[in-house]
C-alpha cells in the first residue's frame, strides 16, 4: 500500500476535528490595489456580499471575490432552476463567491475533506461552517461520484487530469479518473444546465478539451481567464459545457 493510500485511509477513519478557528474580517480589511478595489465596488453594487464578513478570512475573501468576478462574467445570464455544485471544494473558501454568483442552494463536495490542519481542525469543519452561513447550502465530505444531483450549474476549479498534481496533493492514484468524473458530473446536469471548468496552463486546457471530446460532449473553450482579482500566478483557462434544453 502506498504512503498516500495509507494516510488517506487513516485521515478518513479518524475524522474527529477541533472546531473551525477562523479570523473573519470585513471587506475593508483587504487592502486591495486600485483596479481590484474598483472591480469589487462594482460587484458589491450588483451582488449581496453582506454575509461574507461573518464567514470569510482574508484568503476566503480573495478566493471568493475571484470566483464571483469570473462567474458573474462567464456563466450564461440565465440558468434553469436547480441546485449548484462545486466539485473539489477544498475547505469551502470559494463557496461564498459561487453562491453569490448563482443565487441558489449549492452543494460543495470535497473528496479529501478530513485532511487536517496543523492546529487540529479538518477541512470539513471549515466547509460545513461556511455552508451554514448560506441558505440551503451543504458541504459534503466524499467523492462526487457518490452524488446523484441533479444540478443546474456546476463549477470545477482545477480538476486533476494527470498524476502529478494528484500526487502533489497527496491523494492515492486510484482517484485519477478524469473521464469517469467528467462523465458522471455531466450526466447529472439538467437540460439547459452548465458545467464550468477551469484548468491551470495551456497543456491542461487542451487535455480537458480532449476529455470532453472523448466523452462525446461539445464544450466551448473560454480561452484564458483574466481577472484583476486573481490571487494566482499561473495562467488559467476555461471550458463551458451546456446540456441542450431540447
Ligand atoms: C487541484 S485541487 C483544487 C481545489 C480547489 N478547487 C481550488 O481551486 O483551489 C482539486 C481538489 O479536488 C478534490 N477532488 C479530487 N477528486 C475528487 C472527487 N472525485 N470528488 C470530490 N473532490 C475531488 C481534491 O481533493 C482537491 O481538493
Amino acid at each position: 500500500m502506498s504512503l498516500d493510500e495509507l494516510s488517506f485511509r487513516l485521515r478518513s477513519t479518524f475524522r474527529l476535528s477541533l472546531p473551525a478557528f477562523k479570523r473573519t474580517v470585513p471587506f475593508e480589511a483587504l487592502n486591495l490595489p486600485g483596479p481590484a478595489r474598483e472591480r469589487v465596488e462594482r460587484l458589491r453594487e450588483s451582488h449581496d456580499l453582506s454575509a461574507w464578513s461573518r464567514c470569510c478570512n482574508v484568503q476566503d475573501w480573495r478566493e471568493s471575490l475571484y470566483a464571483l468576478d469570473v462567474l458573474s462574467r462567464l456563466l450564461p445570464p440565465s440558468l434553469p432552476e436547480g441546485r449548484g455544485l462545486e466539485v473539489g471544494a477544498k475547505n469551502g473558501s470559494m463557496l461564498p463567491g459561487f453562491v453569490t454568483a448563482v443565487k441558489r442552494g449549492c452543494d460543495a463536495v470535497e473528496l479529501d475533506a478530513h485532511r487536517r490542519y496543523l492546529w487540529g481542525s479538518t477541512r470539513r469543519v471549515y466547509g460545513e461552517a461556511m455552508a451554514r452561513v448560506f441558505p440551503d447550502c451543504r458541504f459534503i465530505a466524499g467523492d462526487v461520484r457518490s452524488l446523484e444531483g441533479p444540478w443546474s450549474v456546476v463549477t470545477w476549479w482545477l480538476p486533476f487530469l494527470t498524476a502529478t498534481p494528484l500526487e502533489a496533493w497527496g491523494l492515492p492514484s486510484r482517484f485519477l479518473a478524469p473521464l469517469e468524473l467528467l462523465t458522471h458530473v455531466c450526466s447529472r446536469v439538467v437540460p439547459g444546465g452548465v458545467v464550468f471548468i477551469v484548468n491551470q496552463g495551456e497543456a491542461e486546457h487542451e487535455l480537458q478539451g480532449r476529455l470532453f471530446r472523448e466523452a462525446g460532449l461539445d464544450a466551448q473553450s473560454l480561452g484564458k481567464i483574466e481577472s484583476v482579482l486573481s490571487p494566482f500566478i499561473k495562467p488559467r483557462f476555461g471550458w463551458l459545457w451546456r446540456r441542450s434544453s431540447g
